[in-house]
């Protein structure tokens, strides 16, 4: 009964990463949020008193940081120095690194604490981590605006996650037929941005709540597209969709609401699309066996505790079927090369 024999002893040991799963987490945050991992890519290799004086922390806290950022694979200890891992090396490499710190940002300040009503929303079939934002209202994105910062907070890490997974839609997706995309739930224009310029003739309608768009207006601005890229203030679901596009977009959105209440969506965008547009569905997706993949699995705690009570991500399968439900044909997937499980699924409004 002891587990202490070698077969149970390894099979035990593999509940480590999982038991401290919070404090995993919290050495990522701790190495971003004090610029350990920025420090050692501009510096580094650096031994701990140097990494405690560049940080301005205690000798006894570098040690304790970079033991758990080294035995997390975070960072590397070479003949009493420490470098940046390969994951985080990979980051700076990729000029990822600003993005994947928002990403650490969201978890800490938005994901986290929510986190820990994560059995009280399976037992109760609600969005429970809800309640750290305060308001009535019972999705996320109507909470936004009542906490100071909170709104810019969002939609500065919503783009960073977008320009993670985009590569999926702005790259691997063919846009040379398509003349003007309707971006449905755009939130700060991010999607329509990287689409309007990787496509030169390409015009993109944002439409999301007053005051996404506001951040989405400025960025529109700075990124100098404001000939091709314009806002539309409308509920998703009880606003009429604008017409004259032969695409509409839903990115990261069907990952919010029902079945139902997607097909809905779908409904509305095949009305709004003209006879041989298309509808383009881009989020991430889990394994249509059920499976995996763990980023799609451990996501889901985010999209089960806060946005919506039927936020989560849903299986290829299923959104090709509600596709098809809409009445678009020729619906198919594009699978994204990098390495979160995002992707396209696209369909045909066939023309009369
Ligand atoms: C997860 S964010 C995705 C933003 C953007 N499409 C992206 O991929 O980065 C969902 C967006 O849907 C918008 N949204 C949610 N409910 C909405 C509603 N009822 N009407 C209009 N926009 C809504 C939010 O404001 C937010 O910008």
């Amino acid at each position: 009964m002891s587990g202490n024999d070698a077969r149970s002893a390894e099979e035990l040991g593999r509940l480590v990463p999982v038991l401290f799963g919070y404090a995993a987490f919290q050495q990522l945050n701790a190495g971003s949020q004090l610029g350990l991992f920025e420090l050692l890519d501009a510096k580094g290799p650096l031994s701990a008193e140097r990494v405690a004086e560049e940080l301005g922390i205690a000798r006894r806290s570098a040690d304790v940081l970079l033991l758990g950022t080294t035995a997390l694979g975070l960072t590397e200890a070479v003949d009493g120095t420490y470098r940046n891992g390969p994951s985080i090396a990979a980051g700076f490499r990729e000029g990822l690194w600003p993005v994947l710190r928002d990403i650490v940002e969201f978890q800490d300040r938005v994901s986290y604490l929510p986190a820990g009503d994560y059995t009280e929303s399976l037992r109760t079939g609600e969005n429970a981590g809800i309640r750290h934002f305060p308001g009535t209202t019972r999705d996320l994105y109507t909470r936004l605006s009542g906490v100071p910062g909170l709104e810019e907070l969002f939609y500065r890490c919503m783009h960073s996650w977008s320009r993670l997974s985009n590569p999926v839609l702005v790259e691997q997706t063919d846009f040379s037929a398509t003349r003007r995309v309707l971006d449905v739930g755009g939130g700060d224009a991010v999607n329509a941005i990287a689409l309007a310029r990787a496509h030169p003739s390409l015009r993109v309608t944002v439409l999301d709540r007053a005051g996404a768009l506001e951040v989405a207006e400025r960025n529109i601005r700075e990124a100098g597209l404001s000939d091709r890229v314009e806002t539309h203030a409308a509920d998703i679901f009880t606003g009429a969709y604008p017409g004259g596009h032969d695409c509409v977009l839903f990115a990261h959105q069907l990952v919010i609401w029902s079945p139902e209440q997607n097909v809905t969506l779908l409904r509305k965008a095949y009305e709004a699309v003209e006879p041989g547009g298309r509808v383009l569905v881009f989020n991430a997706f889990s394994d249509d066996d059920g499976s995996g993949p763990l980023y799609a699995a451990l996501d889901n705690v985010y999209f089960t505790t806060l946005p919506f009570r039927h936020s989560t991500i849903y299986r290829w399968a299923q959104v090709e079927g509600w596709l098809r439900e809409a009445g678009f044909t020729e619906v198919g997937r594009t699978v994204s090369a990098g390495w979160t499980p995002h992707g396209v699924v696209g369909g045909v409004r066939r023309a009369p």
